[in-house]
C-alpha cells in the first residue's frame, strides 16, 4: 500500500500545533506496519535553515494555477523508513512563520496544486493521499479536476483527516478562478460553497473517499451543531464515510525513563525521580518548595475553546484549595492579561509563563501532579496523554479525545486514570479539582495507584496506524493486513482445492495468498476489507471493487527538462543549472515573462 501524506506542518521540521505531532509520528508508524509512505510538506524558511544541509534536490517543475505559472522545486530526505518531500517556492514559503499571512489561501492553494503536479516526480504513484485540514483540502478537488482529463488520477483515493473543524479555509467565491484555478461549477453546484463563502474544507469533506476525525468521540460530535462550526449537516451527509481514529503519541520520545530533557528520570516502578522533578519545577517557576502540596498545571494555547473561561470564573476558589498552579502558554490577550494579573495575587503559589516553550513544558509534565484541560471542545488533545505518561494525572472535560483517553476515578472500585466532568460549568470543574487535590493530600496511596494506572496507558501509534491502514484498505479495495504467504504445499492440486470450491471462492488471493511483496498486484478481494471499530458504515462491496486502483509502475523522478510543461517558455535553454541547494539566497534567473510569481529558490550547484 502506497500512502502519500500531505501536511502543512510536521515535527521535527516545523510546528504550530498538534497536527505537527501527528504528522511527525503517524507516517513512520504506518511504515513500521509495512506500508510504503511518503510525506509532502512546504519548504518553509525554518526547514531550510535547520535541515537544508540534509535535503537532496531532486528536480523542479512548474505549477499552473489560474493565470499563474509558478516554479516548484522538489527536495527530499529519508527518515525512519519514510521519504519526506519538500516543495520549494521561496515567494510563498520563505517567510518567518508558517501561517498568518493575507495570501495564505494562495499559498496553500499553490501547495495543494503542487502536490498533485509533482506526483510524476515522486518515487511512487500513491494509492491513497491523506490530506490534513484546510491547507491541503484542495488536493481531492484538484485530483477530480485532473481525473476528468487523465485516467491515471482516477486511481488515487483520498482521505481527509480533520484535526479541528474550526479552521475551514473560507474565502470570497470571487477568488475561485483567480486564486485556485477552478471552474465556477465547483461553487455553483455547492461543493465548495458554504454560507455564501468558498469553503475549502467542505469541498474536501464531500470529495474525499473517507473522512477521519482524530478521535471516535470527535467523529460523533462533528454531527452536532455545538461542535461542528456550521458543518454538521455536511458531516451527517457524509456519515457513511466518517471514521474516528484516536491519535497516539510518540511513546519513545515521551518516556520519563529516558527523556534527557527532564531533571531526573523516573518510571512507574521507581517514582523517586518525580519528586526531584517537582522540586526542580517549583524552583524554576518561583513556587514555594512544598513537596506535599499538589501542583496543578495548564500547558495550552490560551484560546477560548480550551475552556479557560471556566478557570477565570473560579480561579479564586481554586486558589483557596491547598494547591499550587502553573500556567504555560500564549494566545489571546484577554487570557494573557488575566493570568498575568492572577499570578501576582498568589506569589509563591501560582506561576505563569506567557510563552511557547518545549523545554519548560517537559519540566511541567514531569514535575506537576495534576494536569488541567477543561476544553470546551478538543478534537483529540495530545497533552493529556503526554501528562499521563509522566505520571501527571489529568483533570478534563468529557469531550472529543479527552473523553476517549481519560476515564474517571472511581474510589469504590479503585479504577480510572484521571478526573473528568461533563458539563461546561465552572462549578463542576471546581468540584473535580477539589476531589483530585484532596485525594492527593488525604489518600496518597490511592493517588499513587491512580497515577500508576495513568502511566500504564498505551497511547502508542501502532494501534492507530492499524486503524488508518484499514481505512486506506477500505477505500482502495486492497487487502490489509497483507496475508502471510502460505507455505507451498507438496500435495496435488486436486487435494488442495476441494471440488466443491466454486469459482467465486477461488479468487487468487483466497486460494493462495501471494508473498507480501507481490500481493498488491493481486486483484482485490470481493469482500471489502475489515472496517475499524469506529466505522459508521462500510463502503458497499461493489463500490469497493469498482474503485480498485489501476496499478502503475512507480515512476522515477524525471529530469526537469522531460517533465517541464509545454507552457514553459525556454526549457531547453535551461540545462544543468537545476541542481539547487536549499539555504541559498540566490534567485534563479528565469526567462523573462515566463511567470509572474515564482519561487526564487536556488543557487546553482
Ligand atoms: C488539533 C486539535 C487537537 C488534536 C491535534 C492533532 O490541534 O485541536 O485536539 O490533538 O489537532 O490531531
Amino acid at each position: 500500500m502506497k500512502i502519500l501524506y500531505a501536511t502543512s506542518e510536521a515535527v521535527p521540521f516545523c510546528k504550530t500545533g498538534g497536527l505537527a505531532d501527528v504528522a511527525g509520528s503517524l507516517p513512520s508508524a504506518l511504515a513500521a506496519e509495512g506500508a510504503e509512505v511518503a510525506v509532502v510538506l512546504p519548504l518553509y524558511r525554518r526547514v531550510r535553515e535547520r535541515f537544508g544541509s540534509q535535503l537532496t534536490f531532486l528536480c523542479y517543475d512548474y505549477v499552473n494555477l489560474g493565470w499563474r505559472h509558478v516554479y516548484c522545486g522538489l527536495f527530499s530526505l529519508e527518515k525512519d523508513g519514510v521519504t519526506w518531500y519538500f516543495l520549494d517556492n521561496e515567494q510563498y514559503f520563505d517567510r518567518p512563520d508558517l501561517y498568518g499571512y493575507m495570501d495564505d489561501g494562495e499559498r496553500f492553494g499553490f501547495f495543494s496544486r503542487a502536490v498533485v503536479r509533482m506526483l510524476d516526480h515522486l518515487k511512487f504513484w500513491p494509492d491513497v493521499i491523506n490530506c490534513n485540514d484546510w491547507q491541503t483540502a484542495l488536493v481531492p478537488i484538484y485530483l477530480k479536476d485532473d481525473g476528468v482529463r487523465e485516467e491515471r488520477f482516477r486511481s488515487i483515493r483520498t482521505t481527509l483527516t480533520v484535526h479541528n473543524i474550526e479552521y475551514q479555509g473560507r474565502y470570497n467565491p470571487y477568488v475561485l478562478g483567480d486564486l485556485f484555478g477552478l471552474d465556477a461549477g465547483w461553487v455553483e453546484d455547492g461543493t465548495l460553497l458554504m454560507d455564501g463563502d468558498l469553503n475549502l474544507l467542505k469541498g474536501a469533506i464531500l470529495c474525499a473517499d473517507a473522512v477521519n476525525a482524530v478521535s471516535p468521540t470527535y467523529a460523533n460530535e462533528l454531527k452536532m451543531a455545538y461542535f461542528a462550526h456550521r458543518m454538521e449537516s455536511v458531516m451527517r451527509q457524509c456519515e457513511y464515510k466518517l471514521y474516528g481514529v484516536l491519535n497516539g503519541i510518540d511513546m519513545d520520545r515521551y518516556d520519563p525513563k529516558k527523556d534527557p530533557s527532564i531533571a531526573v528520570s523516573f518510571s512507574a516502578e521507581d517514582m523517586a525521580g518525580k519528586d526531584v522533578c517537582k522540586a526542580h519545577l517549583q524552583r524554576l517557576m518561583g513556587l514555594r518548595e512544598e513537596p506535599h502540596v499538589p501542583i496543578v498545571a495548564i500547558v495550552s494555547r490560551l484560546v477560548s475553546h480550551k475552556g479557560l473561561d471556566l478557570i477565570c470564573e473560579v480561579l479564586h476558589d481554586m486558589m483557596k484549595l491547598p494547591m499550587q498552579l502553573v500556567v504555560l502558554g500564549k494566545g489571546d490577550k484577554k487570557y494573557e492579561e488575566f493570568f498575568h494579573w492572577a499570578a501576582q495575587q498568589y506569589p509563591g503559589r501560582m506561576a505563569v509563563r506567557l510563552d511557547y516553550n518545549e523545554e519548560l513544558s517537559m519540566a511541567i509534565y514531569a514535575g506537576a501532579d495534576l494536569f488541567l484541560m477543561p476544553s470546551k471542545s478538543e478534537p483529540c488533545g495530545l497533552s493529556q496523554m503526554i501528562a499521563m505518561r509522566y505520571g501527571t494525572v489529568p483533570i478534563v472535560r468529557e469531550t472529543g479525545g479527552l473523553k476517549d483517553t481519560v476515564h474517571p476515578y472511581e474510589a469504590w472500585r479503585d479504577a480510572g486514570n484521571g478526573f473528568t466532568f461533563a458539563n461546561y460549568a465552572s462549578n463542576d470543574m471546581l468540584h473535580v479539582i477539589r476531589e483530585a487535590v484532596f485525594l492527593y493530600k488525604d489518600f496518597p496511596d490511592a493517588f499513587s495507584r491512580l497515577r500508576k494506572r495513568a502511566m500504564a496507558c498505551d497511547f502508542s501509534w501502532a494501534r492507530s496506524a492499524g486503524e488508518y491502514l484499514r481505512i486506506y484498505a477500505s477505500v482502495t479495495g486492497q487487502v490489509w493486513p497483507v496475508p502471510e504467504a502460505a507455505p507451498v504445499e507438496e500435495t496435488p492440486a486436486a487435494e488442495a482445492v476441494p471440488e466443491e470450491t466454486s469459482s467465486e471462492a477461488s479468487s487468487p488471493a483466497e486460494e493462495a495468498p501471494a508473498p507480501a511483496e507481490t500481493v498488491e498486484e493481486v486483484r482485490p478481494f470481493e469482500e471489502p476489507a475489515p472496517a475499524p471499530e469506529t466505522v459508521q458504515e462500510t463502503v458497499p462491496a461493489e463500490e469497493t471493487v469498482k474503485k480498485a486502483p489501476a496499478r502503475r509502475t512507480a515512476k522515477k523522478a524525471v529530469p526537469a527538462e522531460e517533465a517541464a510543461p509545454a507552457k514553459t517558455s525556454a526549457p531547453a535553454a535551461e540545462p544543468k543549472k537545476r541542481g539547487r541547494k536549499p539555504g541559498s539566497k540566490n534567485t534563479a534567473k528565469k526567462a523573462a515573462g515566463e511567470t509572474k510569481k515564482k519561487g526564487t529558490a536556488a543557487k546553482e550547484k
